[in-house]
């Protein structure tokens, strides 16, 4: 048999190498590659050495009305779901250890029991009798979902074929182990191994599954990355430390919109939904400060503003530090390229930091007019008006570009009492709904309006 190759993977991302390496090259790990047993390639499997079963093709029409989905009445979980749960998906949970996954999932499950689901929850992590002391903390106790601990794939699957539950929980998948597979639990072979054989399972038998993934930073155990592809549904599980909030992030979903977002906040008594996260993330505003714009942006369906905040300051560094969270610190550069070669207005020798109040993560390009707006209005030391909200994408050019659903923007900021929209001269806004709108064309005239400079 030939020698196999690429049997170096990278724990992190999966990814496949040659030879080991310090650093994954596909996702810039560290230490992370490790050496695995080449999946055995028994004699004969080549094409036209055996002849395989002839599956069945069927036409794309169907007569079947879709399955309905089930909810579980914790609104921000069946929205990040998509709009419910999809009976025999497979749903991967991943996030920090920590971050309150466990949680999370067991008021999810008690949640959809309470609602008549047929639920288990399988803790390959913990005894059944924490998982119970921590139900009784929720006052989820009389809640009928039922509970094994058990890591044994093969014993799990049986159970669960045996039970035929609406929805089980796999809590963590990096616990499983299969006896088919000669590697340690927790390995990329045995991680994949497990989800694999979960996720057939739940397509055939009709059986939602929801496997718990930790995310890890180095190491011999393999991070949820491995299996994302896999599974219909990815969501993520996160949160800055020292923030009560969680933030419940769908980035893959084959059966509604991705990058939905549902907003939690950790409490005594577990997690609480937090039905209007603009409040929340806007929440500390007093008195209107240099560096501050508030972004009127859109997470999957749903509008939430977040507060930019920006902080300038002379640096002593030779290279100025460029500290950002919460943004893309790419774009951020881009912005600050942008402010120096098309608005004459430099930022170097200056530190900047940048940061999105409240321990929330912003993606879209439309926040880039509140990036520079934040930006701006550090490094001029001079307040935006407090009763404005911002959007827009800029280009290379310095001109703004308008961005999607202006309305929906609009109408929560309004909703929270905001008066006036800054925004790309060229967006269209059907029914600004009693806004005051500030159409810019480009980010000197920006500059000029609004600090009256430039
Ligand atoms: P957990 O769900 O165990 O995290 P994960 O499964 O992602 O590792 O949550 C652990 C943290 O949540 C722990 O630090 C304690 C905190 N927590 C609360 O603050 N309140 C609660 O009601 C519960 C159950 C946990
Ligand atoms: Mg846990």
């Amino acid at each position: 048999m030939a020698k196999s190759t690429n049997a170096f993977t990278c724990t992190a991302c999966g990814a496949s190498h040659k030879k080991w390496a310090g650093r994954c090259d596909a996702c810039g790990a560290w230490n992370t590659i490790v050496e695995e047993a080449p999946l055995s390639q028994g004699p004969g499997r080549g094409l036209g050495a055996h002849k395989g079963r002839a599956v069945s093709l069927s036409s794309l029409m169907t007569t079947e009305a879709p399955p309905p989905r089930s909810l579980s009445g914790m609104e921000e979980l069946d929205r990040v779901l998509g709009g419910g749960l999809v009976p025999g998906s497979a749903i991967l949970v991943g996030g920090d250890p920590g971050i309150g996954k466990s949680t999370l999932l067991l008021q999810g499950a008690a949640a959809f029991a309470r609602r008549g689901a047929n639920a288990v929850y399988i803790s390959g992590e913990e005894a059944s009798a924490q998982v119970r002391m921590r139900a009784q903390r929720l006052g989820l106790a009389d809640a009928p979902v039922r509970l094994g601990a058990e890591t044994n794939l093969r014993d799990i699957l049986t159970t669960l074929d045996n039970e035929r539950p609406d929805l089980a929980i796999i809590d963590s998948v990096q616990t499983l182990w299969s006896d088919q597979v000669e590697a340690a639990p927790g390995s990329v072979a045995q991680v994949r191994a497990a989800a694999h054989e979960l996720v057939t399972f739940a397509k055939r038998k009709g059986v939602a599954i929801f496997l718990v993934g930790h995310v890890t930073k180095e190491g011999q155990i393999a991070g949820p990355r491995v299996v994302e592809h896999m599974v219909d549904t990815v969501i993520y599980f996160e949160g800055e430390r020292g923030h009560q909030f969680r933030i419940l992030r769908s980035v893959k979903n084959r059966f509604g919109p991705a990058d939905e977002i549902g907003v939690f906040e950790m409490t005594g008594s577990g997690l609480a939904e937090v039905a209007n996260p603009s409040a929340l993330f806007l929440s500390e505003r007093g008195q209107p400060v240099p560096g501050s714009a508030v972004f009127a942006g859109i997470e999957g369906t749903r509008p939430v503003l977040t507060e930019v905040q920006a902080l300038v300051a002379p640096s002593t560094l030779a290279s100025p530090r460029r500290t950002v969270v919460g943004l893309d610190s790419g774009r951020v550069s881009t912005i600050l390229a942008v402010l120096e070669a098309r608005c004459g207005i430099p930022f170097a020798g200056l530190d900047v930091f940048l940061n999105v109040a409240g321990g929330m993560r912003v993606n879209e390009p439309a926040a880039d007019l509140a990036i520079a707006g934040a930006l701006l209005s550090a490094r001029e030391d001079s307040a935006l008006p407090p009763e404005a909200v911002l959007f827009g994408e800029i280009s290379l050019s310095g001109a703004l570009r308008p961005v999607a659903q202006a309305e929906n923007r609009l109408k929560e900021a309004q909703k929270l009492g905001f008066s006036q929209a800054i925004l790309p001269d060229s967006q269209k806004v059907e029914g600004a709904g009693g806004m005051r709108i500030n159409r810019i064309a480009d980010l000197t005239r920006f500059v000029g309006e609004v600090f009256g400079a430039g």
